[in-house]
């Protein structure tokens, strides 16, 4: 089966797979169609994301010695115990009260954008604010930023091209260091070291594997999502004219990039047992790639799919998953770019993205997104 490199546009190449349901190649079998993908992803107690067991003894343990699997990775019932903990530290109104915190900073980056003119809106905003705001969430300090940085690129890049052992190692190290449970600091790692559910506690190498998910879940995804809402806005000036005369709208356009050009394209699960989707055989560690990008283009849920219309009823996108790995970051995703989006819109009265080519896009085959995009603003004048 063709599949297109991460450098072209997959959303044709979806609409032809969405004709033929779910393709087979040898034990891979690969999944386009919205109802199909919920299907999987709902029904966990047949399609795992616990693949670490199929991996040799000798990798496992040098993964789990320093940070134990993360709930991305794991099934129930160990996924339910620690999403119960992780989550208690993590709840929707502890991420809103970052919203002055997320505001001043994007204004400070979108200043300096006004201030140079024309600039690579992705160094300049979409990259660093998703970043600073989980190192201050996590309590990094400013001066390690920099390593951060470098450490969640090799993350992003190695995601679904197998684990990327010297960097988990570094950053493994890195926040075994950071945790003090005598701290009474108000920081995630903090808290973290002191949630309890029936009297248990995450353990360092739990807590580690959580941080380091955070990081690698995180960023690269916002930054995407807000570079892809600020690409489709260049596309649609009239859309952008509406937001500058009504920032209520900002919501609504952060919710439709994430159908239209979704940070995730797709995620995987392994089959446990033989089943069948729609009347499609699926057998015992079959490997399934669920293709949430063209899920959400599938043209039998979302009306005119490929046309981008924020103001759309159905809102009902898989962009965040589906089922009880549903992605736990995504009030403060959307927190963060809608911020920017509000933001922009109060300075900038009009721009424009140059010409993206292929080379800008990232480097990944899961994420869709581009490494630069060079913006120019024209400033409102007050
Ligand atoms: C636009 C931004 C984001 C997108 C599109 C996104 C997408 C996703 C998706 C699709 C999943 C489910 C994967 C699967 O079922 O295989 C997921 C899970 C997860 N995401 Fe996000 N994410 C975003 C931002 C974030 C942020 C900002 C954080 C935290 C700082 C985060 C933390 C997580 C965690 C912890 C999980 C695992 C949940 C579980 O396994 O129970 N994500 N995300």
């Amino acid at each position: 089966m063709y599949i297109p490199s991460y450098k072209e546009e997959p959303f044709e190449w979806y609409k032809s797979m969405r004709t033929q349901r779910i393709v087979r190649e040898g034990n891979s079998v690969h999944v386009f169609k919205y109802n199909d993908v919920v299907t999987v992803l709902s029904n966990h107690n047949v399609f795992s994301s616990q693949f670490r067991d199929l991996l040799g003894d000798d990798i496992k343990n040098e993964l789990d010695s320093r940070a134990a699997p993360s709930i991305l990775i794991l099934d129930p019932p160990r996924h339910t115990e620690l999403r119960g903990l992780v989550s208690s530290a993590f709840t929707p109104r502890k991420i809103e009260s970052y919203d002055n915190y997320i505001r001043e900073l994007a204004a400070k980056m979108i200043e300096n954008i006004i201030e140079k003119g024309r600039c690579d809106l992705v160094s300049e905003i979409s990259y660093p604010l998703p970043i600073m705001v989980i190192s201050n969430m996590l309590g990094v300090p400013e001066k390690d930023l920099k390593k951060f940085k470098e450490w969640s690129d090799a993350l992003a890049t190695s995601l679904g091209r197998g684990p990327d052992l010297r960097t988990q190692r570094e950053m493994s190290e890195y926040f075994l260091n950071m945790i003090d449970r005598n701290s009474n600091e108000d920081n995630l790692i903090s808290r973290l070291s002191n949630v309890s559910i029936d009297d248990k506690k995450l353990t360092d190498q739990e807590i580690t594997g959580f941080s380091i998910l955070l990081l690698v879940a995180g960023n690269e995804t916002t930054t995407n999502l807000i570079t892809n809402a600020l690409i489709e806005l260049s596309n649609h000036p009239d859309i952008y004219k509406e937001l500058v005369d009504n920032n209520k709208i900002a919501g609504d356009i952060v919710e439709e990039t994430l159908r239209f050009r979704s940070p995730v394209q797709s995620t995987r699960r392994y089959a446990k047992y033989d089943y069948q989707i729609n009347g499609f055989n699926i057998y015992k560690n079959d490997f399934i790639f669920l293709y949430l990008g063209s899920a959400n283009r599938d043209e039998e849920i979302f009306k005119d799919p490929d046309n981008f219309n924020p103001f759309r009823e159905n809102k009902r996108h898989i962009a965040f998953g589906n089922g009880i790995h549903f992605c736990l970051g995504a009030p403060l995703a959307r927190l963060e770019s809608r911020i920017v989006l509000e933001e922009f819109a109060k300075r900038i009265e009009s721009f424009s993205i140059e010409r993206l080519n292929p080379d800008d896009r990232i480097d990944s085959d899961i994420m869709y997104g581009y490494k630069r995009a060079i913006i120019n603003v024209k400033k409102i004048n007050q």
